[in-house]
């Protein structure tokens, strides 16, 4: 098992260019299923997880090609998925297991064959996470839908029905399989309590670019008129808010100036205001988003997770990280998934000062942190961590790589091009 080294104490300064956002790509990916006819995805990131899901793909029978024409205009890779037939609906557990967004099969799936067996994905290192209201919004499109076995079977033989999705709360992922189901119902839909993360306009931007008539993304209700057909397209994946969100902490932590290129501002006012209020000057450009730190030092802030536009959950540790320095005590409330204080033991480990009372972390700031070796059991968890290794006096070493693989390409060779001393060795 890989890890990463870090010593500590360098400012960062340069330029980050931003990659394509691990959790667009994710349900973009599944929309090809909607169509026999071939849809080309520009920008992908190279994370484990987008391998892991383009091993289900291919599992079902969707052919995943190098996309030709690529012209190094558009970072990242262009991948070209043709589902022609659909030759296996099972989404055996193997794959779930590895990734929970797997998940996300199961709409499209039955809208497109009418039947989708995707296994449970089963309680996860942040939380119990439940997949209840997936199936209450396929239920609601007419889909008959029973577990056996550890395995959920939605049925559609006679194909989806239009109808209202009412969402008790936002939840994402159910929102992205609702979306998706819908574009091939018969009918009028209307999802209620919509989640409004920009990953759902991008797919639906994506969905509308293949003939589906949604509108509404981005809003709390989103209507979708359902087409007999969808066609190929070609789309570009959004940047990364959250991997570009990380590199600003990085920026700000380390006393830096760093330029994340194609950062798109727009969708990351809550990140980009906690930053101002922690003390970084941050100038929004056209073609992305300059962070750095200001001359009164990091100071203590207040943070209660929420569904955008609100703060992610997904930078809640990376802003923890970032209070275990600042002046005064910062609150951290993390009201979305119960149970996403993992890095807090290990933050402690390399001497920060965190008390937990149920789902708040009282951070009061200390003078300096100091190297140990650390680990996480989830993605952003690990960032936290490595994002405290940059400003640790020592060597830090954060184990478990692979977590950081899922969600940031080429790390340390996008940490070490702004002068971070990071290594990546074998464990
Ligand atoms: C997505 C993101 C993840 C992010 C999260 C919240 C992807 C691939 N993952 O995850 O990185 O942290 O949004 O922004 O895009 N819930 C239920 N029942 C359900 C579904 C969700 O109770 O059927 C609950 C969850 O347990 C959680 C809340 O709803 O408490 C929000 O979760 P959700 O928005 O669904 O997260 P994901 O789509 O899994």
């Amino acid at each position: 098992m890989e890890k990463l080294v870090i010593r500590g104490g360098k400012r960062l300064e340069g330029t980050i260019p931003v990659s394509g956002a691990k959790n667009a790509a994710l349900p973009l990916m599944c929309a090809p299923l909607l169509t026999e006819e071939p849809v080309t995805l520009e920008n992908l990131p190279r994370l484990a997880d987008i391998n892991t899901l383009a091993d289900l793909l291919n599992h079902m029978g969707v052919a995943i090609t190098i996309a030709a024409g690529q012209g190094g205009r558009i970072r990242g890779r262009s991948l070209t998925f043709s589902a022609a037939e659909i030759n296996d609906t099972v989404a055996p557990y193997d794959f779930v297991r590895k990734m929970r967004a797997s998940i996300i099969v199961l709409g499209p799936l039955v809208a497109r064959a009418g039947e989708a067996i995707v296994s449970l994905p089963g309680g996860c290192a942040i939380g119990n996470r439940p997949i209840d209201l997936h199936l209450k919004a396929l239920a609601a499109l007419g889909a008959e839908i029973d577990l056996e076995e550890g395995y959920v079977r939605a049925s559609a033989p006679r194909g989806l029905t239009g109808g209202l999705i009412r969402f008790p709360f936002a939840s994402v992922g159910a929102t992205e399989n609702a979306l998706m189901a819908a574009t091939l119902a018969k009918g009028t839909t209307t999802i209620e309590n919509a989640a409004r993360e920009p990953e759902i306009v991008d797919l639906a931007k994506c969905l509308n670019a293949m003939g589906a008539k949604i509108t509404g993304a981005g809003h709390e209700t989103i209507t979708i008129e359902g087409v007999d057909r969808l066609h190929g397209c070609t789309h570009t994946v959004m940047p990364d808010r959250i991997e570009a969100g990380s590199y600003a902490v990085a920026a700000l932590m380390t006393g830096g100036d760093v330029f994340l290129e194609g950062a798109v501002a727009h969708d990351m006012g809550a990140i980009l205001d906690k930053l101002r209020e922690a003390g970084a000057i941050v100038e929004e450009k056209a073609d992305g988003v300059r962070v750095k730190a200001g001359a009164g030092g990091i100071k203590g802030f207040n943070i209660v997770t929420q569904p955008f536009p609100g703060f992610p959950t997904d930078m809640q540790a990376q802003f923890m990280a970032l209070a275990t320095v600042a002046d005064g005590a910062s609150i951290i409330t993390e009201a979305i998934f119960e149970n996403r204080f993992m890095h807090v033991p290990e933050l402690c480990r390399l001497g920060a000062d965190i008390t937990v009372t149920g789902a708040s972390a009282t951070v009061r700031g200390v003078q300096k942190l100091k190297s140990a070796p650390v680990m996480a059991t989830d993605l952003r968890a690990s960032m936290g961590l490595a994002l405290a290794g940059l400003v640790a006096s020592g060597e830090t070493t954060v184990n478990r790589l692979y977590h950081l693989d899922r969600g940031y390409e080429r790390l340390e060779e996008k940490l070490r091009g702004v002068g971070a001393d990071v290594d990546r060795v074998p464990g």
